[in-house]
């Protein structure tokens, strides 16, 4: 299975999958490149590392070419940080998956992203967060929901201590939502 992964920052969660790949743990899978929606962010770093082709594309017509030149069977968003156009979600519909942390939908959706979520999470008071892993269509955070697991708040937790502890979760969650969805993907559209 071709994955085509998407992002905008650090890239624990790209690192996490190519680890699996390599460990064999996500056998089956080939991450055949990965995509920034910004220049010079660590993710494209730790691509080059693993040898795995690097772009950076803003467009949407440039982000279809991208997909299809590299014949990807799945979309994997890993801290991606833009919404994908009209014309991408139909090309890929049913192929495309977003890891976000928290429980969906529970503070998800527009304004909800990186520190946000987990100032959200202390701010209402909850005592379990968790991350989600979810197929992307035309919504923001609105898509099927893959795979969620729990993980608490503890007493005296910031932003960033939450963050940090759910983010260890979404490398966990993120592969195997990808297993789970490569058993039933759809067959490719007109490409
Ligand atoms: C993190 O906030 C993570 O929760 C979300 O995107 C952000 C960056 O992740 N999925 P990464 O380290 O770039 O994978």
């Amino acid at each position: 299975v071709n994955i085509s992964v998407l992002v905008s920052g650090g890239g624990t969660n790209l690192q996490a999958l190519i680890d699996k790949v390599e460990s064999g743990e996500l056998a089956g899978a080939e991450i055949v490149q990965v995509i920034s929606s910004r220049e010079g962010v660590f993710a494209l770093e730790r691509a080059a590392k693993a040898g795995i082709k690097g772009k950076v594309i803003k467009d949407t017509d440039g982000l279809l070419k991208a997909l299809a030149e590299e014949d990807t069977d799945l979309v994997v968003l890993a801290g991606y940080m833009k919404v994908l156009e009209p014309p991408v979600i139909d090309a890929y519909r049913g192929r495309i998956i977003n890891i976000h942390p928290s429980l969906i939908p529970k503070y998800c959706g527009k304004g909800f992203y990186g520190k946000r979520v987990h100032q959200a999470v202390l701010d209402g008071g909850e005592t379990v967060s968790g991350a989600t892993v979810h197929f992307v269509d035309e919504g923001v955070d609105t898509g099927e929901i893959i795979l969620q697991r729990e993980v608490p708040v503890e007493p005296g937790d910031t932003a960033e201590t939450l963050a940090a502890r759910v983010l260890k979760t979404e490398h966990v969650i993120l592969a195997e939502g990808i297993k789970k969805v490569m058993e039933t993907l759809p067959e490719k559209g007109g490409q």
